[in-house]
């Protein structure tokens, strides 16, 4: 339809990299891209930091449970919620500022996750790849401690980002009259029919990416992650950096 629309269509998460570093001003253009997202009541919530040491590249591979690209990737970020700064900010206000409700701990999160997106759309629109990862979320006190973070900033993920080395296939995703429903929940959506369909389309996506070696539709992908715990240490954690007290 359009280049834009192209670009987002042809996303697929690379985890490979040419070892190539980025062209001079090609990030800052990127986390521009990412400050000029919307943001809940402009609070602007978002801060990412860039890691370059490969101590830390490495710190931050073994606390994702080995996943290498973060070390051969040309840049790594990750992405902060934080509400410090206006913390800090508010103060010079003489105003008595409370950042404890969850609702202010999810629109700062939101507001991470549009940014960091137009940052890989930015960042796709270059030719380079990205793969997001909510790994360093195993960890997060490691990260805090890595990272220096203070009270009110929390890893909500890191970013991956370079030359591709590898050429993927886009990952199928559901119909969209499945995720599209018209003015009630439910309404003129499409049936459960069609996630037999996408279950079939996702196992043959599967078998050919990896050889055979992985059995699986989508299905069952979502059944395995239900039985399993979900980083069960996550809402002590973030209660603990001084989110969602209330
Ligand atoms: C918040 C978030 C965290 C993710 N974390 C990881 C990760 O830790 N490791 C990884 O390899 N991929 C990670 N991914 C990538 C997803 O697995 C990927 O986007 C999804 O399977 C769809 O594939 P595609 O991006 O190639 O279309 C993450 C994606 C998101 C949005």
């Amino acid at each position: 339809m359009n280049s834009t629309i192209d670009i987002l269509k042809n996303h697929r998460s690379i985890r490979k990299f040419v070892d190539r570093p980025l062209e001079e001003g090609m990030l800052n253009e990127m986390i521009f891209a990412g400050q000029s997202a919307s943001t809940s009541s402009f609070i602007q919530s978002c801060s990412v930091i860039r890691v370059t040491e490969p101590s830390a590249r490495n710190k931050f591979v073994a606390l994702s449970g080995g996943q290498k690209y973060i070390e051969s990737a040309a840049e790594f970020l990750v992405f902060c919620a934080d509400l410090e700064r206006n913390r800090t900010r508010v103060l010079t206000k003489d105003v008595e500022a409370d950042f404890s409700w969850a609702e202010q701990g999810l629109a700062a999160t939101v507001d991470v996750a549009l940014f960091a997106q137009n940052v890989v759309t930015a960042a796709e629109s270059m030719g380079l790849g990205c793969c997001y990862i909510g790994g360093i979320r195993n960890d997060p006190d490691a990260v805090v401690e890595i990272l220096n973070l203070p009270a009110l900033v929390y890893p909500v993920f890191g970013l991956c980002i370079g030359y591709p080395d590898q050429d993927p296939d886009i990952k199928p995703r559901l119909p969209t009259s499945v995720v599209l429903h018209q003015g009630q929940y439910g309404v003129n959506k499409g049936s459960s029919l069609e996630i037999d369909t996408y279950d079939a389309q996702i196992k043959s996506y599967y078998h050919e990416r990896t050889g055979g070696k992985l059995d699986i539709d989508w299905s069952g992908q979502m059944a395995k992650q239900a039985e399993s715990q979900s980083r069960p240490f996550m809402l002590e954690f973030l209660r603990k950096q001084g989110f969602f007290q209330k």
